[in-house]
């Protein structure tokens, strides 16, 4: 099944990127020579996206929307229509993604968060989709995190062995924890979602931190027995944080400069 549509929720303000983020939105952080959410957009046409819904705040999403418009498409872009939405308020990660539902309509779609760039090489986009059993089950990329992270993402509770890669899944808990952690399998922000989530969206009450969250959808999908995970080891660098803004210039100028850059 081909997947031709990917939603990007880009309407963070970013509050661990400040003061960067005061005035910038956080999608519009440069890492090397282009902000964080063009990475996301070109890895969506990569995987044959002719469709990117970019979910933009009020304040800045104009600054989003032109980027990709000025002066036609980007280099590298020319097949894939970026289309902005704009999230009126703040509810959360789950609420920005319901946004696209109208743009969407009963497709499965790819789902990326800007914060989390693919590595050179690794990506993995085509992997969640082939793991989707033709559109019946919706697709989370994993990756195996320590103590520190299973407080700053969302884990996942599994439901089999990982066989070729690939697990079912029973739900997934948002920022459980070391204690309260149902596995060390994260999500690491791509998705690949049957049009099923944003009804559940619709009937989804704010969860942890007040905001309508997009792993209490995850949960819902796995009681009802239409989840995966596809663990996808190290592929992703997180540049939501100074530290991994850091990692990630670094290591996506090694691949585009060679080590000489740093000798
Ligand atoms: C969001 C999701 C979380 C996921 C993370 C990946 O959290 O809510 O489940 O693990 O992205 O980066 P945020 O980083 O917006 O707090």
């Amino acid at each position: 099944m081909s997947i031709d549509v990917a939603v990007i929720p880009a309407a963070g303000r970013g509050t661990r990127m400040r003061p960067a983020t005061r005035v910038v939105p956080k999608a519009l952080l440069t890492v090397i020579d282009r902000p964080a959410i063009q990475y996301a957009v070109e890895e969506a046409a990569r995987a044959g996206a002719k469709e990117a819904v970019v979910v933009v705040d009020l304040d800045a999403g104009h600054l989003v929307a032109q980027h990709f418009s000025l002066d036609g498409a980007l280099p590298g872009l020319e097949d894939i229509q970026v289309r902005p939405v704009v999230q009126e308020e703040a509810l959360g990660l789950g609420h920005a993604v319901s946004e696209a539902a109208h743009m969407v309509g009963d497709r499965s779609f790819f789902c990326l968060l800007s914060d989390n760039i693919v590595r050179p090489g690794h990506d993995v986009l085509a992997s969640l989709g082939s793991g989707s059993r033709d559109g019946a089950v919706s697709v989370m990329c994993l990756r195996e995190l320590s103590d520190e992270f299973l407080s700053r993402y969302g884990v996942v509770i599994p439901d089999s062995d990982v066989v070729d890669g690939f697990l079912d899944l029973a739900g997934a808990v948002e920022k459980p924890g070391v204690k309260a952690a149902p596995s060390r399998f994260g999500l690491v922000g791509r998705y690949v979602f049957t049009p099923e989530v944003f009804s559940i969206l619709e009937k989804t009450s704010p969860g942890v931190g007040g905001e309508i969250q997009l792993t209490d959808a995850i949960q819902e999908l796995g009681k009802r027995g239409r989840l995966r995970g596809y663990v996808a080891g190290e592929s992703l660098l997180d540049v939501g944080t100074p530290e991994g803004l850091l990692i990630a210039s670094y290591e996506l100028g090694l691949d585009r400069y060679g080590p000489e850059l740093f000798e």
